[in-house]
């Protein structure tokens, strides 16, 4: 069970602001969708944390009608995290990425939305720049993860066509790019870790 403070800590780490990583000059197109599963004093269920104030207007008119877009109390007003559906997710999150547990069983899995046609019809290109920013992403989520007291793990096996179902999304205004997940760690014995470098050499 991931607390709430900590949880709250996590996403604010995401939004755009004056500083590392999010002080490049470019405009944040991508948006979260949190799938949350254990955190404290919060309902399990489909969760928005739309990442600038346009990206919020075009996920409400894209997103399925029947989202409650409702705020959360408790949250810091600067965060602008709305629960969209009260349902317990785990076995569809777990279906979504390729059956993989690590998307159910820990305290919450995310999608990154990413603006799509609107940005890549005028401007192909910007195809490598949504890529990149989902990166950004997921480095603070590596590192907030840790701070927070738990792990992540990037998940690049996931099936988009089954994630813009569940959010009602009709046309290409949105792309699921990447998906992530926050949850204690387990230890897999079968794996072994090595030491990244070699000991120092004694005779140097
Ligand atoms: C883009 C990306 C996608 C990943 N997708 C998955 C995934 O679908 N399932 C999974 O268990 N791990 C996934 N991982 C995590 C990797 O399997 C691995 O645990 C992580 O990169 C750390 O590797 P290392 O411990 O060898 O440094 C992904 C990592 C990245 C960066």
């Amino acid at each position: 069970m991931l607390d709430q403070t900590r949880f709250y800590r996590l996403l604010d780490a995401l939004l755009p602001r004056a500083g590392a990583p999010w002080d490049d000059g470019c405009t944040p197109h991508i948006h979260l969708v949190l799938f949350v599963h254990r955190v404290e004093g919060l309902a399990p269920g489909l969760y928005a944390l739309p990442r600038s104030t346009a990206g919020e207007r075009q996920l409400r008119a894209a997103l399925s009608s029947s989202f409650t877009w409702a705020g959360v109390d408790d949250a810091p007003a600067q965060l602008p995290l709305y629960l969209l559906l009260r349902q317990d997710l785990a076995g569809i999150a777990r279906m979504m990425n390729c059956r993989q547990a690590i998307a159910a069983d820990g305290a919450f899995a995310l999608a990154m939305l990413a603006e799509f046609e609107p940005v890549l019809r005028p401007a192909p290109w910007r195809y490598r720049d949504l890529y990149r920013e989902a990166g950004q992403l997921g480095q603070a989520l590596y590192l907030e993860a840790e701070a927070a007291g738990m792990r992540g793990t990037g998940i690049g096996c996931f099936i988009d066509d089954d994630c813009h179902t569940l959010l009602g999304l009709a046309d290409r205004s949105f792309q699921s790019l990447y998906h992530f997940t926050v949850g204690a760690p387990l230890m897999d014995a079968r794996i072994v870790s090595l030491p990244p470098y070699p000991p120092p050499d004694a005779n140097q």
